[in-house]
């Protein structure tokens, strides 16, 4: 491998984690406030990947129970924050998050929550 690919290589290596972080910035000012151990929203360590309205921990409400035979997918939780009350109607989160490239920042983010 040249100089010139490796450099490139790395620095897109490099980009990788300034994306998370990105995530981290947008999940901190849009998500934590529910999301971060308080009793509003469910916990989301290890989210990404997992049953939909799983946790045991949590009430869901029957809006989101209606999907509890899916999987947070990154197409699911894409949707989901693009639209959360058309992706599982009578969720009680009403969120959204725009435009397109925040939650993909964000979905990122919720991959490193375990
Ligand atoms: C105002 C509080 C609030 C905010 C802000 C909020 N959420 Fe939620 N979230 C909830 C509640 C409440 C639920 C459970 C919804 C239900 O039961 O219908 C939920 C559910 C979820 C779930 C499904 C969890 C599971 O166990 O199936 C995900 C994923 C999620 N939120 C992600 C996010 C992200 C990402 C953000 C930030 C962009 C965010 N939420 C912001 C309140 C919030």
């Amino acid at each position: 491998m040249s100089r010139i690919a490796f450099a490139a290589l790395a620095a897109s290596l490099a980009a990788t984690p300034a994306l998370a972080a990105d995530g981290e910035t947008l999940f901190n000012t849009q998500c934590k406030m529910c999301h971060g151990g308080s009793v509003m929203g469910p916990k989301l360590e290890g989210v990404a990947g997992a049953k939909i309205a799983a946790r045991p921990d949590f009430n869901y409400s029957p809006g989101l129970k209606a999907k509890a035979d899916g999987t947070w997918t990154d197409a699911n939780l894409d949707a989901f924050l693009k639209a959360p009350t058309t992706f599982a109607p009578g969720t009680r989160m009403m969120i959204s998050v725009q435009p397109d490239d925040n939650r993909k920042a964000i979905i990122g983010y919720l991959k490193t929550l375990k």
